[in-house]
This record gives structure tokens, C-alpha cells and sequence, in this order.
């Protein structure tokens, strides 16, 4: 199966656990201080809603669809806006790879390198806004 087809399944057992992302914000939070200086303002129940839609463009772009959501991403984390430094995209890379090893009973090896690669093409847009 393809990275993208192994990712997208795994995705939906992740999606079907109930507290994954609440799982993937406290990885992420607690990875360091600078995460957390920048999400104090931020109503963190509208956060989850959004990521789950923003990990799914990821996904959707490894899948063939246009950047055209991924550049929004980069335009809204580039220096001008949020000022999300490129290095902290490696923290929510681990962090998220964290929260699918203990959500996604059925993640292997193979499917842990399918979520490297997506994520890695998908993170390489947003950061390329920076
Ligand atoms: C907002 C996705 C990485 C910090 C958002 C939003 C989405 C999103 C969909 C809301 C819409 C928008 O502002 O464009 C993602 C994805 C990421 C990522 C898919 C990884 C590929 C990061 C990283 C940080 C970060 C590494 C570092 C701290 C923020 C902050 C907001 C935000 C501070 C605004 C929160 C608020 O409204 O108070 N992100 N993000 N993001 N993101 Fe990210």
C-alpha cells in the first residue's frame, strides 16, 4: 500500500480515538517553553478542531491534491504572522508521531515511516512560507 493510503487509514483509527488530539497538545506543549509561550492565548478546543482539519491537508497534498491549503498554512505560520520558526516544525513532528504510537493500536514501523514522509512533504511547504 502507499505511504499516503497507509497514513490515511492510520489517520482514521487516530481520528477514532477519542482524546487524540487533547494527547497530541499535551506532547506538544510539554516538548518546550517556546511552544507553550505562543498557544497561552489561544482557546485550545478551536485549536484541535482546526488541526484535525490541517493534519488532513497534509495528508490530502501526499494524496495529489494542490498546495494551495498548505501555502495558506505557511502564509498564515510565516515571520509577518504567527512566526512559527522552521526547527519547531521537528517538535510537532515528534510530538504527533508520539500521540499515533499510543492511539493507532495497528502502528508498525512501515506505517510510523509512511506518517515521516507525508508529514515531511507537506512540512516542507509550510516552512518554505516562513
Ligand atoms: C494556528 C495547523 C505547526 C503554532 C494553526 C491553524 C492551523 C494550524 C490549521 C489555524 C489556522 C491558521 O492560523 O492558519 C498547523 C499544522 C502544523 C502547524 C498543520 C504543522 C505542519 C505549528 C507549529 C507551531 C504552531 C510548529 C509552533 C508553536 C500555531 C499557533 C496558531 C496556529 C500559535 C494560532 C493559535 C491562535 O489562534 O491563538 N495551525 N500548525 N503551529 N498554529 Fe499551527
Amino acid at each position: 500500500m502507499s505511504a499516503a493510503n497507509l497514513v490515511m487509514q492510520s489517520y482514521g483509527r487516530c481520528c477514532a480515538s477519542p482524546d487524540f488530539f487533547d494527547s497530541f497538545y499535551r506532547h506538544f506543549l510539554a516538548s518546550s517553553p517556546l511552544i507553550r509561550e505562543k498557544f497561552v492565548d489561544t482557546d485550545m478546543s478551536a485549536q484541535k478542531q482546526l488541526l484535525r482539519q490541517g493534519i488532513l491537508n497534509l495528508v490530502m497534498h501526499a494524496r495529489g491534491m494542490p498546495d494551495t491549503k498548505l501555502r495558506a498554512l505557511g502564509e498564515s505560520h510565516s515571520r509577518q504572522h504567527l512566526d512559527i520558526r522552521p526547527e519547531l516544525y521537528d517538535l510537532w513532528l515528534d510530538a504527533l508521531l508520539a500521540t499515533i504510537g499510543e492511539h493507532d493500536k495497528e502502528c508498525d514501523a512501515e506505517v510510523r515511516q509512511a506518517w515521516r514522509e507525508v508529514l515531511n512533504k507537506g512540512i516542507a511547504v509550510i516552512k518554505a512560507g516562513y
